[in-house]
């Protein structure tokens, strides 16, 4: 096939820099413009929560039609809270995967159609990278080498930031994903879409050592997790109440699950920190968001002597400010994408080295 290649990325070195990025991997169609990679000209997020609310999760095909209706009118808007012109942008970034391949359909084409008609670059992000990226948004000061925890609705992972460029996978999890496990385990409760906000409330009322959840793979010396079997707890749990016709306290089930969650997520990662001599721990994705993983891994930090990072609470969640993060990064190193660019809804996080 013929390689189309957009623009001519030489003009990067020297001026300012405009990097639009696209965000469609789920639920939130999202369009930002950064100038010179960290700050932030606008970020405006539409989200569908509402509409997938009903349905108790994101339905992906409805998911598909609001990012087509959506796209147009967020690059207007992003575009005018910027106060830039489309023919201002140097280059666009755009998250390819993971996600449903429909959603991020949307926002791949969109990014080739906007990169090939201004002749400008393409940038190919990875969406989880552009979690642990949004740190250097809310973080002005910070600079690789750190460990990061990468905890989002589909993924669970330790990453070992060398550099910009340079990272390695040191664990994640084997089955469920955190947020997964939370949203589950919020549906098992009768609380709606997204779970995970909703535990974290109900949770703030509850007793943490009302019930002895498991806490899978702590005692093991390695950095990976597992969250089926603790979610297989609830459920048993639950049931057993049922089948006894006893009453459950939801606050209580809500705080035990969590605490089981966070508990192993902060071990591993100051454990994580502690293995590769790191004096810097940065927290990602939208389960960053939660209020008890932010307390712990503070007093975890503090106790350990590492320096604590985690995003603005709108940085947590999808946004398209991080994938423009990410892709200003990128392209410093050359790292361009081409007209081929398709989605990949099973994009893992992996070890880079450029
Ligand atoms: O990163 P994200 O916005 O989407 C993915 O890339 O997956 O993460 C969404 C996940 C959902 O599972 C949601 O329930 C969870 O993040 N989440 C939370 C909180 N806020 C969002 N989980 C626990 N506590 C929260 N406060
Ligand atoms: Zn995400």
């Amino acid at each position: 096939m013929e390689m189309i290649t957009c623009g001519d990325p030489s003009f990067v070195l020297g001026g300012i820099m405009l990097t639009l990025g696209i965000e469609s991997s789920c639920d939130e169609t999202s369009i930002a413009i950064l100038e010179d990679g960290r700050k932030i000209l606008s970020n405006i997020i539409s989200t569908q929560i509402p509409i997938h609310q009903k349905f108790g999760g994101v339905v992906p095909e409805i998911a598909s039609r609001k990012h087509i209706i959506n796209i147009m009118p967020v690059l207007d808007e992003a575009l005018k809270k910027a106060q830039v012109q489309l023919s201002d942008i140097d280059q666009i970034a755009v998250a390819y995967g993971p996600g449903l391949v429909g959603a991020l359909l949307v926002g791949v084409s969109a990014a080739k159609a906007l990169a090939f008609s201004l002749g400008i670059p393409l940038l190919a992000v990875n969406h989880l990278e552009g979690h642990i990226f949004a740190n250097f948004l809310s973080h002005p000061e910070l600079q690789p080498p750190f460990i990061a925890l990468v905890v989002s609705g589909g993924h669970t992972a330790l990453v070992n930031m060398k550099d910009f460029n340079s990272f390695s996978l040191i664990g994640q999890t084997r089955d469920d994903a955190a947020g997964e496990a939370f949203d589950k385990v919020a549906r098992l409760l009768g609380l709606p879409y997204p779970g995970g906000p909703q535990i974290d409330k109900l949770a703030k009322t509850g007793n943490p050592s009302a019930i002895n959840f498991p806490h899978a793979l702590m005692d093991k010396q390695n950095y990976e997790f597992s969250f089926s079997g603790l979610k297989s707890a609830v459920i048993n749990y639950i049931h057993n109440a049922e089948q006894k016709k006893q009453s459950i306290n939801k606050a209580d089930v809500a705080a035990s699950f969590q605490q089981a969650v966070i508990d192993v997520l902060v071990y591993k990662t100051i454990a994580a920190a502690h293995a590769a001599h790191m004096k810097s721990i940065v927290l990602a994705g939208g389960v960053a968001a939660n209020s008890l993983l932010e307390q712990k891994l503070t007093a975890g930090c503090r106790e350990h002597d590492c320096k604590f990072y985690f995003p603005d609470k709108i940085l947590c969640t999808d946004n398209a400010a991080m994938i423009a993060c990410r892709g200003y990064y990128q392209s410093l190193h050359g790292k361009y994408a081409d007209m081929r660019l398709n989605a990949v809804p099973y994009l893992e996080l992996t070890d880079i080295n450029t």
